[in-house]
C-alpha cells in the first residue's frame, strides 16, 4: 500500500500532466460581486471552541480579527486563514491531553471534524472550483487531494480508542499535514489568486464560500 507521501508525490506528477489538457482561465462564474459577506460559520465554530474550553480569550481575539477581516468584504482568504489558526489551536489543545482525558479526546475529535468539513466544504465547493476557473487545476487538485487524507485521518481518530498509544502520534502526523497544506494555500496560492483578481471577484468570492458555510452550521 502506498504512504501519504508517495501518493501524494503521484498526484503532483499526474496535476502536471492534467494542467496541459485544461482550456484557457475564465473567471466568469465568479465575476459578479455584491459585496455580501458574513462572520455566521466562523462564530459557529468559535463558539464551540470556547464551549470545549480552549478559551474564552482566544475566541474573542478570533473573532475580533474575524469581524476586522469580514469588514473588508472581500476577505475569503483571511477567513480561511482565521480558520487554519483555529485548527491548529484545537490540534494543540489535543496534543496537550493525557491518555485518561478519554472524553475530552472525543470531544476536541467532533469539533475538529466538525470545523474541518464546514472548511473543507466551503473551499471545495468555491475556491478550489475558482481556481480551476483561473487555470490554477494543478494546485487544486493537489490541495484538493490532501482533503481526502484529512478525512481518513478524521476517520481513525474517530475510530480508534481515545486511551490508545496510537492516539498522540496520528494527532501529531494529521497535524503536520494540516499545517503543511495551510501553508502552501496561505503563502502560495491564495495571495497569487486573490492578487490576479478585481476587488468585486475576490467580493464574490467571500459571499459564495460565506454561503456555503452556512449550510453547514
Ligand atoms: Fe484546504
Ligand atoms: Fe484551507
Amino acid at each position: 500500500m502506498a504512504t501519504r507521501n508517495e501518493t501524494r508525490t503521484r498526484s503532483r506528477s499526474n496535476d502536471n500532466n492534467r494542467k496541459t489538457r485544461k482550456p484557457a482561465a475564465e473567471k466568469s462564474a465568479f465575476s459578479f460581486g455584491n459585496g455580501e459577506s458574513g462572520a455566521a460559520p466562523l462564530l459557529g465554530a468559535l463558539a464551540a471552541g470556547a464551549a470545549i474550553g480552549i478559551g474564552a480569550n482566544w475566541a474573542r481575539k478570533f473573532l475580533q480579527q474575524a469581524s476586522e477581516s469580514v469588514m473588508a468584504g472581500n476577505a475569503w482568504d483571511e477567513i480561511l486563514k482565521l480558520e487554519h489558526k483555529a485548527t491548529l489551536a484545537k490540534f494543540d489543545a489535543l496534543l496537550a491531553t493525557e491518555d485518561s482525558e478519554t472524553v475530552k479526546r472525543a470531544g476536541l475529535v467532533k469539533l475538529l471534524h466538525y470545523g474541518l468539513n464546514k472548511h473543507s466544504f466551503q473551499e471545495e465547493q468555491v475556491v478550489y472550483p475558482a481556481l480551476r476557473q483561473a487555470n490554477e487545476t494543478v494546485d487544486a487538485d493537489h490541495l484538493e487531494h490532501e482533503h481526502g487524507y484529512v478525512k481518513t485521518y478524521l476517520y481513525r481518530l474517530e475510530n480508534m480508542e481515545k486511551d490508545s498509544a496510537e492516539f498522540l502520534p496520528t494527532v501529531r502526523e494529521f497535524r503536520d499535514l494540516i499545517a503543511e497544506h495551510a501553508k502552501m494555500e496561505e503563502e502560495q496560492v491564495y495571495p497569487r489568486f486573490k492578487a490576479a483578481m478585481s476587488d468585486e471577484q475576490n467580493a464574490r468570492i467571500t459571499m459564495l464560500m460565506n454561503k456555503e458555510g452556512m449550510k453547514m452550521n
